[in-house]
């Protein structure tokens, strides 16, 4: 893909940079920051609660299993592979091949031993990829990312980006021209984390997000139709994700239980 960079504006967020075209047909928006700034502080904590759980869980196995070390690293012997299940924990089932080297958590003579894949995460509505760039760069122990978008100038752009960014981002992220909705419904449990940043409502992702994203992950969610959450037009609201809202001085609040409550019931 031959480009001018002439034609380009630079613009810098966090550790990512994004081309912007002269003509910005990608949706681009700057007071979005603080939205993202929060997403990667909620993805840090989640990856190294992740991290913790899972250290808990082996060292109760191996404990439970009668050893005195905590983690076993022999390669070899193995009898049984512990997989990550849905509930995040350890699940076993019989190893096919018992002198594969695998990633995954080994039972060794009664031991466990086990390394944690990093999360896949998955950025449904991508748009120029600023937000899934800024999880690779910034986020330690991030997997894969997945990037998403419906529009194909959105997903040539973040291609670029993706490009501009260098190795990290290129060994991390990749976009894909899909919809939403179809991707996920056809990826079931398959992401630690899904995120959803939506013009306006998610309530329309929901549904497939819940499916696709693993039990004991993580789904980040925003909502920009904060008239309607906040009580502007009940009916809409009410159709949209099946709360009636009030009118008041805490209606920030009852947005977000509003959201909250229809994401449970989804
Ligand atoms: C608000 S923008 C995303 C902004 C981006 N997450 C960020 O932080 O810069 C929403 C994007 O969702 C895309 N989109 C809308 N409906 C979609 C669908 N059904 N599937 C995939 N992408 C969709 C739009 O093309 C648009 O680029």
């Amino acid at each position: 893909m031959s480009m001018d960079l002439n034609d380009y504006t630079i613009i810098k967020e966090g550790e990512a940079e994004i081309l912007m075209h002269a003509k910005n047909e990608v949706f681009f928006n700057k007071t979005q920051v603080n939205n993202r700034d929060m997403s990667i502080a909620v993805l840090r904590t989640f990856i190294s609660k992740r991290r913790q759980e899972h250290e808990a869980l082996l060292s109760k196995r191996n404990k439970k299993n009668g050893s005195s070390s905590d983690v076993e690293d022999k390669p070899n012997d193995c009898d049984i592979n512990i997989e990550k299940s849905n509930d995040q924990g350890l699940e076993e089932k019989p190893n096919e091949d018992p002198c594969t080297a695998s990633e995954e958590p080994v039972k060794i003579e009664g031991k466990v031993r086990g390394k944690l894949k990093p999360p896949r995460v998955l950025e449904a509505l991508s748009a120029s990829g600023l937000r899934a760039l800024r999880y690779a760069r910034e986020v330690e122990g991030i997997g894969q990312v997945v990037a998403l978008d419906n529009d194909k100038g959105a997903v040539e752009a973040c291609q670029r980006n993706i490009k501009f960014n260098g190795s990290v981002a290129c060994s991390k992220v990749e976009s894909h021209l899909a919809d939403a909705r179809v991707y996920m419904l056809t990826h079931p449990k398959e992401f630690d984390v899904v995120d959803l940043d939506p013009y306006g409502s998610p309530s329309v992702f929901l549904d497939s997000a819940v499916q696709s994203v693993v039990d004991g992950g993580m789904l980040m969610c925003t909502a920009t139709d904060m008239a309607v959450l906040c009580g502007g037009n009940g009916e809409v609201c009410y159709s949209k994700y099946g709360s009636y809202p009030l009118r008041g001085k805490y209606c920030h609040e009852m947005a977000l239980r509003i959201l909250l409550a229809c994401i449970e019931v989804v």
